[in-house]
């Protein structure tokens, strides 16, 4: 690759070692290692919705996880498995529980439950390389894992299955999962919020589960790039890097993150990488660092049903826990903005709101913590056709946004997870209708265009990975509810 060297000359020398590696990543870690095809599961025709959700879950069932879909996804991941569970229960208890307790495996003895627990099958030594969990102490033994979270999904999904199952079974159940959900939460408090505020802060937008959303994106080209990706823009390098992209052998280039903010994201993997994934040194030599609004609604409603299952299964929570589980529900509001009446994420370090429209502004519904007016406020925007409100709602980007892009990845398409949570939120306030009505539309979305990861918002077409296994899960679960 001799125009690398061109970069060379620039002034941004410090970060050679960074550039030299985008080399690396481009050969090794982005390139396809899979073999599996990418599994769209052959579905009779005369099979239900329901059985046709079935079927995907069951083919992308590997024994006790789920994978979010063959070939793009090979792992297990977080909160992908706690949306799955959700789902199975209605099909299979047992299996719905492994799902959860299978995510224990990948806890370290710091309490965090990893975004990725990583497949044993030699064909994913590189992935597993990747990220090196072994060089921090606190990884799992035997279990190869990322180094970073995501969502606090499993307080929800522990609780959601809870309610399949009899009084007794309830109780050894909880018994079973919650000092594993107390010690991920203890971890959270501990080493994400390390000023004590209640808030938790994320060092990677992977951690978000919403990898481009617009208050990361726009900071990250904004204020975060450094030098030397830039420099690759101005190269023009980007295509020739973005040639050798996994996702690019599934995908649409079109549906995917833009080349320059892969390099980015892999950028900062490698900063984290090299602090061993240890946050506070993290913290000083990152690229991110925000507190994010969707990641601290799931954290507030994950800590109301942690309070629930406790209470069921006559846990005593630990005192520090349960007082910075009231903080986090006061310091949620501090995300307020009385001007535009809406909450959003937060820079951990200047404390400036990143005011950048996205989904993040309707789940404080889902937290279940916000006043009656201003969840009022959020569903109006909700019932806007040009803002949420289009024909194949609810867009992970409002439509007046200069950011919206249907096709985008999380820039645009509606996301059934997110719908999921939306669909929640509506149910605890009270707006029933609206409830109802967003259900029949995902309903009807999935029914159209199959269990795709996302949809275009004007149009319902479907995007993303095919037989995409929380699409199939929720809406699943979305069909047993109504
Ligand atoms: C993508 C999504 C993330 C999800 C993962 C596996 O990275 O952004 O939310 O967990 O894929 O499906």
């Amino acid at each position: 690759m001799p125009r690398l060297y061109t970069i060379e000359s620039m002034s941004d020398m410090a970060h050679k070692d960074e550039l030299e590696q985008v080399a690396e990543t481009a050969s090794e870690s982005v390139e396809p290692t899979v073999t599996e095809a990418a599994g769209d599961v052959s579905i009779e025709p005369s099979l239900s919705l329901e059985e046709e959700l079935i079927a995907i879950l069951h083919e992308n069932d590997r024994g006790t996880h789920t994978i979010p879909a063959a070939g793009l996804y090979p792992h297990q991941w977080l909160w992908d498995s706690c949306f799955i569970a959700i789902g199975l229960r209605h099909i299979d208890v047992d299996r719905a529980q492994s799902e959860l307790v299978s995510l224990i495996r990948g806890q370290w003895a710091n309490g965090m439950l990893p975004n990725i627990i990583f497949s044993n099958d030699a064909a994913y030594r590189r992935d597993r390389n990747f990220w090196r969990s072994w060089i921090n102490p606190n990884s799992p033994d035997g279990v190869a894992t990322s180094g970073i979270t995501q969502p606090p999904m499993l307080a929800e999904a522990v609780w959601q299955v809870g309610q399949k199952l009899s009084l007794a079974e309830r109780h050894s159940w909880y018994k079973l999962m919650l000092p594993h959900i107390i010690r991920f939460h203890q971890w959270l408090y501990a080493d994400r919020d390390p000023h004590g505020e209640g808030l938790v802060l994320l060092l990677h937008p992977w951690e978000t589960g919403l990898d481009n959303t617009p208050p990361w994106t726009y900071e990250l080209h904004e204020h975060l790039m450094p030098g030397w990706i830039r420099a690759i823009r101005w190269a023009h390098l980007d295509g020739v890097i973005g040639f050798f992209r996994r996702d690019r052998h599934y995908i649409p280039p079109g549906q995917r993150l833009s080349t320059l903010e892969t390099i980015s994201y892999f950028a900062a993997q490698r900063r984290l990488r090299r602090k061993a994934y240890d946050s506070l040194k993290v913290l000083d030599h990152g690229l991110f660092s925000i507190e994010d609004l969707t990641y601290n609604c799931i954290f507030v409603r994950a800590n109301t049903r942690l309070r629930d299952m406790a209470k069921t299964a006559r846990i005593d929570l630990p005192a520090d826990l349960l007082a910075s589980m009231a903080k986090s529900e006061k310091s949620l509001e501090g995300l307020f903005d009385p001007y535009a009446r809406t909450y959003w994420s937060r820079d951990f370090v200047t404390y400036r709101l990143l005011k950048q429209p996205s989904i993040a502004s309707l789940m404080p519904l889902y937290a279940g913590t916000i006043s009656k007016e201003r969840a009022e406020h959020l569903v109006r925007q909700l019932e806007n056709e040009h803002v949420f409100g289009p024909a194949f709602p609810v867009p992970s980007v409002p439509l007046d946004s200069p950011q919206f892009d249907p096709e985008r990845y999380w820039q645009g398409p509606s996301w059934v997870n997110t719908n999921w949570l939306i669909i929640e939120g509506l149910r605890q306030y009270g707006y029933h209708d609206h409830a109802e009505a967003l259900t029949e539309t995902t309903i009807e979305m999935v029914h159209a265009g199959g269990a795709a990861e996302y949809f275009d918002p004007t149009t319902g077409e479907p995007l993303g990975a095919h037989n995409f296994s929380w699409t199939a899960a929720l809406t699943l679960d979305l069909l047993n509810r109504s």
